[in-house]
């Protein structure tokens, strides 16, 4: 190469008319006015225009002409002021262009599969498919670099507040509980298998152990899990623990390395300390663990109305035990017809509900298929509980209580979408605490823990662990924006006989848990500090921040739902040979 750049395609404005310069980069366009050719030339930086004048310069006419988009090539020019009335103002070297006098191609380029520009809209399959051209667009680059930024001012804050980067193992143990492990066979091993570490949990948790006091690690975990919008089987965590601490001391520290991320990647500053609400409050309030608080809509509990109500959707739902609870969507009866409101049965069948009730508020009156079930004081509540106006709309679920709260929790945040309430740009942070330390699995017909089963349980509640386990609440807090879970931790236990103890109440045997995590049981004979973490999700974070639509935008290699990677082909076949040196065969899928 020739040509080396002097300067970006993103710099030269008119206080550098007159240099000569050398750019290079790709091009972005080409277009041929007779004897002058223009040409936008793109690099990281930004794209300036260069024109080939062909007729001044015959030498350069032959190769200009050879010219095609994407070529990659070197100019020597001299900046001019663009002529009159052709200064772009949008673009930050739009006052000039570059006139050029020497050119050199550095690499031609077939024709690419989709335009490399921000205006156009591919087919995501394509732009993963050539997932390197799509990050050539600028918005694609600008989102890694953001991210670039967000890593770098997290390294600084846990750098500059004494805690040690920490590198962990890729190759571990593979443990029962916890999301899925993707496995390794091991050949030097015959018949056994490394796990791919789903999180540094335990690793971090004997840092501690280890008398480390403060450790972080930016780092990849791996959960062979079933994908969606804002999950991804290989994703990025920020791994803090800390010695010697409770919750408020996690807490302060993470609120820290967040406002700072906010401060330095938006220039927003954020109130401090966020707010917090208890597990119980944000379902019943939100129907969810992640509430979305850019918008009202709160769930209102009816039980009081209806407690006498011979209208057998609510009597029976009371009489079990369950709940009717209900949402007001303000001024939006007329824009929900007849089949809008069916098709919110569907989205509530899905988390077990039996359906909606609806009433849609008139003037003096209401208009609801329940109407005739439900007396004038009935009625009347509700109006005065919801202060239902003309044109409201009110949505009632009855049922058993976690379903109704999760359903109506669906409904809410279905609902704003639909009705754009939810402000671009905007930003909710807020902690959820007090989680129940277990849940009961339908699935599994046992207790699983709500984060992990290395979670303290609160000091106060840890009689009910002999007597009701599920009523036990955790030393756990999670970190929610926007209705995403940004990050969870927890106050770990650090005693042995605890943690046997929770192991047993998981339905983990004594023996299973010797054989699993005997080495982490050992460890706590050997004084073990009280200590606590957290670990946010770097992509989420990152996915909200630039306000990107999928977790697959903020990542630069990222796979699709079906954890495939459409670049590579990975996961693919591999030979017999390479089967034989671990001493694998591969069954015919049943
Ligand atoms: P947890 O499993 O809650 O906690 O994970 C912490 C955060 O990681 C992010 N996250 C994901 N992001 C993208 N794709 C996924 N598949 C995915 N799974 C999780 C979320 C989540 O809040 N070891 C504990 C932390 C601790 O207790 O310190 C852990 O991993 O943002």
């Amino acid at each position: 190469m020739k040509l080396k750049r002097t300067h970006t395609c993103g710099e030269l404005s008119a206080k550098n008319t007159g240099s000569s310069v050398i750019l290079n980069g790709w091009v972005e366009t080409r277009r041929d006015h007779g004897g002058l050719v223009f040409v936008d030339l793109r690099d990281r930086y930004g794209k300036t225009q260069v024109v080939f004048s062909t007729e001044r310069n015959k030498d350069l006419h032959e190769k200009v002409n050879q010219l095609k988009l994407e070529y990659v090539i070197a100019v020597k020019g001299k900046v001019e002021p663009r002529p009159e009335g052709t200064v772009n103002p949008k673009l930050a070297t739009g006052e000039i262009e570059i006139n050029a006098e020497e050119l050199e191609i550095l690499n031609e380029a077939k024709t690419t599969p989709f335009e490399i520009s921000d205006s156009i809209t591919s087919a995501t399959e394509l732009r993963l498919k050539y997932r390197y051209l799509d990050i050539r667009r600028p918005s694609v680059q600008r989102i890694l670099i953001q991210r670039s930024e967000i890593i770098k001012a997290l390294r600084d804050y846990y750098g500059a507040n004494g805690f040690v980067d920490v590198e962990t193992p890729f190759l571990v143990k593979s443990t029962p509980g916890g999301a899925r492990n993707y496995l390794v066979p091991s050949r030097l091993n015959h018949g056994s298998f490394y796990a791919l570490p789903e999180s540094p949990q335990i690793y971090k948790q004997l840092l501690m152990l280890a008398g480390l006091d403060k450790y972080y690690q930016i780092v990849k975990c791996l959960r062979d899990e079933d994908l969606r919008a804002d999950r991804q089987p290989e994703f990025t965590q920020l791994d803090v623990e800390m010695s010697f601490v409770d919750i408020d001391d996690v807490i302060k520290t993470t609120e820290g390395a967040v406002a700072e991320v906010f401060r330095k990647s938006l220039g927003i500053k954020l109130e401090l300390p966020l707010q917090r609400m208890e597990y119980s409050e944000a379902m019943s309030k939100y129907g969810s663990d992640k509430p979305d608080l850019r918008f009202g809509m709160q769930l209102v509990d009816l039980g009081d109305i209806v407690k006498k109500s011979s209208f057998k959707v609510f009597s029976d739902a009371l009489s079990n035990g369950g709940a009717v609870k209900g949402i007001k969507v303000e001024s939006a009866a007329g824009g929900f017809s007849r089949k809008n409101l069916d098709d919110l049965n569907v989205l509530v069948q899905g988390v077990g509900a039996k359906g909606v009730l609806w009433i849609k508020y008139e003037e003096n009156d209401i208009n609801s298929p329940a109407k005739k079930f439900l007396t004038p004081e009935e009625i009347a509540g509700f109006q005065q509980k919801f202060n239902a106006k003309k044109d409201d709309l009110v949505l009632i679920i009855a049922g058993p209580l976690k379903i109704t709260n999760l359903a109506l929790g669906q409904l809410r945040l279905h609902i704003a979408n639909k009705l754009n309430l939810i402000k671009k740009g905007e930003f909710k942070l807020c902690w959820v605490v007090e989680f129940p330390l277990f849940e009961y699995s339908e699935e599994e017909k046992k207790l699983v823990s709500s984060h992990h089963p290395f979670t303290s349980p609160k000091v106060e509640d840890m009689p009910l662990l002999d007597t009701e386990p599920a009523k036990v609440r955790a030393r756990a807090y999670d970190l929610v924006l926007n209705g995403v879970e940004l990050g969870g931790g927890s106050i770990r236990i650090h005693r042995q006989d605890m943690q046997k103890k929770i192991f047993s109440l998981l339905g983990i045997s004594d023996e299973e848990a010797k054989e699993k995590f005997g080495f982490l049981l050992e460890a706590f004979e050997y004084g073990a500090p009280p200590h606590g973490g957290i670990a946010l999700g770097i992509d989420r974070f990152v996915m909200l921040l630039t306000g990107a639509e999928s977790i697959r935008d903020v990542i630069a290699f990222p796979k699709t739902a079906k954890a495939v990677c459409l670049m590579t082909n990975a996961p693919s076949p591999v030979t017999k040979k390479q089967l034989d040196e671990l001493g694998i065969a591969v069954k015919e899928k049943e």
